[in-house]
Formats: structure tokens, sequence, C-alpha cells
């Protein structure tokens, strides 16, 4: 077994994550369609997902004490994502019930486990900056606070700033991806999550000749990001890893290889891992580490959360 996995153990920090929770309206096929096409498909499936959901789910899931902030609506698919939830371990006491369909999505999964989702705000367009200013104080109470953009960016920002005041470590993830981060959101923020071809657009690099992001001057790289805003950030490379950059430092973290059967909420994951590393005062490199055998695992799974491992079920996968 792999050293990274016996820190594990050490994980009980407190997290808060705040964002989405969507109903995900999945169905599997041999190959995604193109524009016009139609072709068959699976039984199918609604499964628990949200980027956010999905990082406190992971996060919660491999031990950390975890709350989520946001908004369900008035269907059904409010009981059941707030059920699954509760059953990862996360503490949604403080989400906001408002009136409307709850987040979804629809998502086509294929024979190679890649996907294509199309993304409906529903009740997360409710997660507003006075619901976030309402809960500061129970957000703050964590050392480590998750982000992304499947919320108003307004809102985002807000925590960020009220993240930054307090001193706790502020995650971005910038998915859905967007170049036009707010300078306010990007100042009040620590720590970026992207992957390489996000990476390349928000920093105008050129993509390397046969994907060979080894070969990139990741130096240059790293100060170009420094000036962008971050001096820190993790970019996750698909199937061959991460590197991390920390401040001067870079680390390339190492792929973990499985067979995937879908890749649906992998990277969700990965940032839960982080979350969940840092509060338990892991440093950034080793909670890279670590998320990469967690969403390796979650690879092997069908569905985002559904797909997500406790401690014990990773440390057995990879023993
Ligand atoms: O990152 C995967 C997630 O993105 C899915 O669970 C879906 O809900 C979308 O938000």
């Amino acid at each position: 077994m792999h050293d990274i996995l016996a820190k594990l153990d050490d994980i009980h920090g407190a997290v808060s994550v705040i964002g989405s929770m969507n109903a995900d309206y999945t169905v599997s096929t041999e190959r995604l369609p193109g524009p016009g096409e139609t072709v068959n498909g699976g039984p199918l499936q609604v499964l628990p997902g949200g980027k956010s959901g999905n990082q406190a789910a992971a996060a919660a899931r491999i031990g950390a004490n975890v709350r989520i902030f946001g908004a369900v609506g008035s269907d059904a698919n409010a009981d059941f994502l707030l059920g699954k939830l509760t059953e990862a371990g996360v503490d949604t006491q403080y989400v906001r019930h408002v009136l409307g369909p709850s987040g979804t999505t629809v998502i086509a999964v294929d024979a190679n486990g890649e996907n294509t989702i199309i993304y409906s705000p529903g009740s997360n367009a409710q997660v507003t900056v006075e619901y976030v200013e309402s809960m500061k104080d129970a957000i703050t109470a964590a050392p480590t606070i998750g982000l992304c953009l499947e919320s108003p960016i307004d809102t985002v920002t807000a925590v960020a700033r009220m993240g930054r005041e307090a001193g706790a470590t502020v995650l971005l993830n910038n998915s859905p991806f967007t170049t036009e981060l707010p300078r306010e959101l990007i100042e009040a923020s620590d720590i970026l999550l992207v992957n390489e071809h996000e990476m390349a657009q928000l920093l105008g690099i050129n993509e390397p000749e046969d994907d060979d992001w080894d070969g990139m001057d990741w130096h240059a790289i790293a100060d170009k990001m420094h000036d962008y805003g971050f001096r820190q950030a993790v970019i996750t490379l698909g199937g061959d890893g991460s590197v991390v950059i920390d401040g001067d430092d870079i680390h390339r973290i190492s792929p973990v290889r499985v067979q995937a059967r879908d890749t649906t909420g992998c990277g969700d994951s990965f940032m839960g891992t982080i979350l969940a590393g840092l509060s338990s005062g892991m440093t950034l490199m080793d909670s890279a580490q670590l998320a990469s055998y967690v969403s390796a695992y979650a690879a092997t799974n069908y569905g985002a959360q559904a797909s997500y491992g406790t401690a014990a079920q990773i440390r057995a996968a990879f023993a």
C-alpha cells in the first residue's frame, strides 16, 4: 500500500462547501451522440450530484467534518439530494429550501467512462449573497472553504471574501470553466483548481504537441500563475496525474491507473480530498497525492457521489 494512503487515518478536519446540489439524470451509451444525432442508451438513472455536493460528499466519506451551504427546491429531488449527502456524512442543516425545481443535469456516459453534462441550475441560482452572509459564522467556522462556479458568481465572490477575512483557506474550482473570473474573486481565493486545458486558456499558454505536459516548463507556468493571481494551484492532467504549484515549488503527482467505468464527479472527489487534507493539516502536495487515489477509486464506479469510497474502501482497493 502506498504510504500516502496511511494518511487517510489523519483526516478529521472541518470543511465548508458552498454551492450546488444536482439530481443527475444519467444514461450510459456506447458512444456519445454528435450534433443532431440519436443514439441508443441504457436505463435512466437519477443519481446525486452537483459539483459542490460531490466535493462535500467525497470529503465527508473519507472522514472530514463537512458542512454544505446551498439551496434545494420544493420538488422530490430536494429530499433525495439531502438524504444522500446525509448518508455520506455531510451536515446539511444550513441548506436553504426554495420554491421551484432543485438543480438538475442531463448526463450521458460512454463505454470509455467519458461524459457530457448539461446543467440546469434550478434552486442553485438562489444561493444568494444575502443567504451566505446570513450563514457567515457557520461558513467561516471551518479553516478550509470550497467553492465552484455552479452558483451565482457574486455569491462565490462574497464567500471568498468572507473566508479571506476570517483567515480560512479558500480553494476555488474554476468549473464550469470561465476565463472571466472577477479580479476580486481571484484576490480573495488562495488555491486554484483547474485542468490542463483550462489552465492553458486562462494563462494564454499554447498546449504542448502530443499532450506532452511533462515537457512543459512548469516554472514558467508557475510564474504566469503567480502573475494571474494564484501563488498556489493544482492542475489536473486527466489520466496523467496532476501538478501542484505551491509558491515557487512544483510537484508532479503521479497518476493512479485504473480501468475507468465513469469519470463523472472524479474531479469533484479530487477537490473534496484536497479540502479534507488541508483542513486536517496535510500539505497541498500530500493532499493532491491522496486525491489521486480517491478520484481513481471514484472512476471505477458509476455516478458521482454514488462512486465515492470511504477511507476503508479506498485503502482496500489499493492495498
Ligand atoms: O462534476 C460532475 C458534476 O457536474 C455532476 O454531478 C453534475 O451534477 C455536474 O454538476
